[in-house]
């Protein structure tokens, strides 16, 4: 039973003036099993991340349909996907996105305060989710304090807080070391295993796709290949 389901998923975007219209993602069928790691891979500019956007609620396609937990997300209004992308989803970035003001565990808090949790209860919740990540010495530090490795680690923590259905990560070793990206690997590896969470990642390394159960290989718009991967389902 897929968790996330696209159907015929398409992204064109218009040009303005001089500039020709982009056809970023034509015609996308991709159905995801809750509990898979899935990689997706290709070249820069191939639309991995209108894809994963997309997926996630955050850019609306121009045609086709995404299904996310049966829910149409195309049919949503702008409130009600805020509140599934709030809830449901987990979005780990290249860049950490951390708030430079705060400390790592009202940024991993954010979440749920932004959604109504009262404080005590989302601190509470973000102490777990910084410990899952093996952050939770250093919650009272702010992100400019912390190496970029510690600081995807805690952006991770972040995505988890909410308990979302999916995690979806774009490029979210790009910035880091081998070391750090191999940690950062194995950590969203665990949560499949262990949280029975979903993850789809999208990466140019191939390392970090190879840990992936199944690797999606996207040109020009396009799924141009689908396989299993060497680990997992
Ligand atoms: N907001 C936008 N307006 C116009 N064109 C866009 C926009 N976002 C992306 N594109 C174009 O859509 C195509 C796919 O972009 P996308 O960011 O999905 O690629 P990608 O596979 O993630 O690339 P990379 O590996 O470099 O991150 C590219 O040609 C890009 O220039
Ligand atoms: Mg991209």
């Amino acid at each position: 039973m897929p968790i996330l389901r696209t159907e015929q998923l398409e992204k064109t975007f218009s040009g303005s003036g001089a500039e020709a219209a982009v056809a970023a993602v034509r015609g996308v069928d991709l159905a995801v099993d809750a509990g898979g790691f899935v990689a997706i891979t290709g070249a820069s500019g191939s639309g991995k991340s209108t894809l994963l956007h997309m997926l996630g609620g955050i850019t609306r396609p121009t045609a086709g349909r995404v299904f996310l937990e049966d829910v149409d997300l195309a049919v949503l209004g702008d409130d009600d996907l805020a509140a599934i992308r709030r809830r449901r989803i987990g979005f780990v970035f290249q860049r950490y996105n951390l708030l430079p003001e705060l400390s790592l565990v009202e940024n991993v808090a954010l979440p749920l305060a932004l959604d109504g949790v009262a404080a005590a209860r989302s601190d509470v919740a973000a102490r777990e989710a910084l410990e899952a990540v093996g952050m939770a010495h250093r919650a009272g530090h702010r992100p400019d304090e912390l190496s970029g490795g510690e600081q995807q680690r805690g952006a991770i923590a972040r995505a988890l807080v909410t308990s979302p259905a999916v995690v979806l990560a774009d490029e979210p070793t790009g910035a880091l070391d081998s070391e750090n990206s191999a940690r950062v690997v194995e950590l969203l590896r665990r949560l499949v295993a262990e949280r029975g969470q979903t993850v789809v990642l999208v990466t140019h390394d191939p390392t970090v796709a190879a840990a992936a159960g199944r690797v999606v290989r996207m040109r020009d718009g396009r799924i141009e290949s689908d396989t299993a991967g060497t680990v997992g389902r």
